[in-house]
């Protein structure tokens, strides 16, 4: 639903030159909630727009539902035009909600319909639908300024939804929020995405916003996309820092002389009780020094730190079991590279 490929975007002011994105090849799939994660800095806020084309990449093309918006962006007296009305199948929710504060509720998301032409009376019955619909019935006739932060980011995702998109972008839509103000709005998205089919775009810092919605997820750093999969993919690689931070487990050995094991559960692992059975099957005692598990899409996820008394040599069939239930393991601590390599030899 939305593709880029080979996406640059350079910015030049006052002889410098700043690679903000460099070279991102995103695909997000029709009807999915992607999450794009990464530290301040990173592009995010430049991928997305240039996502709508609001910037306009350095190189690179950008695909949204089918329609190659970089092409239409190009040269020609009517580019502008065909953008404008490609862009308009296309929502937007910011951070500070952008709301218009001399306009009521209503006309708010009555604007983006002003702009593109549609009549005083079909404007009007559109946006009492979409306030419906975002449970703001009651507050058409409120001014922003007479509603609460959770309620104005629903007026901004009503005025988002009002073009009809496909597709919604959100750039840290619950960053300004309570938490329970951000659970609020991200089970809205969610529903709008199920009840409509909506394909939802949005960046986050918040791990917990990527656990809580988003089918799949990427990690941009420096301008790349140096991660992306589904959740599920992305706890199934090994290594991976997107997985350490979506389910940071922390906890040190008790000692010298002991094994310390991150397992990561995904799939049917998940439902086992595999720390017993290992417990049993080799009468080893188990410490749990860190655990980070959660629900997402309705299966039990996460990841568990765990000690094993011995060292890692004393250790190899115990975690040759963990491996055969279906559970990724990784060897934490200073050596640990080092004793997968010898592991891997053997
Ligand atoms: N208009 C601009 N002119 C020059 N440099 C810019 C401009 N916009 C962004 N940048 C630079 O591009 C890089 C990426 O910025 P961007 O806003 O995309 O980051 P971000 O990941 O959204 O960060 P944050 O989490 O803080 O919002 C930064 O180094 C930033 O300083
Ligand atoms: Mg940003």
């Amino acid at each position: 639903m939305i593709t880029t490929t080979g996406l640059t975007k350079v910015y030049r002011s006052r002889g410098r030159e700043v690679t903000a994105l460099d070279g991102v090849d995103l695909h997000v799939r029709e009807g999915e909630v992607y999450g794009v994660v990464g530290r301040s800095g990173a592009g995010k806020s430049t991928l997305i727009r240039c996502v709508n084309l609001l910037e306009r990449p350095t190189s690179g093309t950008v695909t949204v539902a089918g329609q190659d918006l970089t092409a239409l962006a190009g040269r020609g007296p009517r580019a502008g035009s065909t953008l404008r009305q490609a862009r308009s199948h296309i929502g937007m929710v910011f951070q500070h909600f952008n709301l218009l504060s001399s306009r009521t509720v209503q006309d708010n998301v009555e604007l983006p319909l002003e702009i593109l032409g549609i009549s005083g009376a079909e404007r009007s019955r559109k946006a009492l639908e979409l306030l419906d619909l975002v449970g703001l019935g009651d507050k058409a006739k409120a001014y922003p300024a007479q509603l609460s932060g959770g309620q104005k980011q629903r007026v901004g995702i009503a005025r988002a939804l009002a073009g009809d998109p496909k597709v919604l972008l959100s750039d840290e839509a619950t960053s300004a929020l309570d938490p329970e103000t951000t659970r609020s709005i991200l089970q809205l998205l969610r529903d709008l995405n199920r009840q409509l089919g909506l394909t939802v775009l949005l960046i986050t810092h918040e791990m917990d916003v990527i656990k809580t919605i988003c089918d799949s997820a990427a990690l941009m750093k420096g301008g790349r996309i140096v991660e992306s999969g589904t959740v599920s993919e992305v706890l199934a690689t090994p290594g991976s820092e997107l997985a350490a931070e979506l389910f940071p487990v922390g906890g040190e050995a008790s000692g010298p002389g002991r094994t310390v094991v991150d397992l990561t559960f995904h799939g049917d692992a998940a439902t086992q009780p595999v720390i017993s059975q290992l417990s049993r099957t080799y009468n080893i005692d188990i410490s749990v020094l860190g655990a980070a598990l959660d629900t997402v899409g309705g299966r039990q996820v996460g990841r568990m730190r765990i000690e094993l008394p011995g060292r890692f040599e004393d250790n190899v069939v115990p975690i040759g079991f963990l491996r055969e239930q279906g559970l990724q393991v990784d060897v934490a601590g200073p050596d640990a590279d080092e004793q997968l390599v010898k592991e891997g030899a053997k």
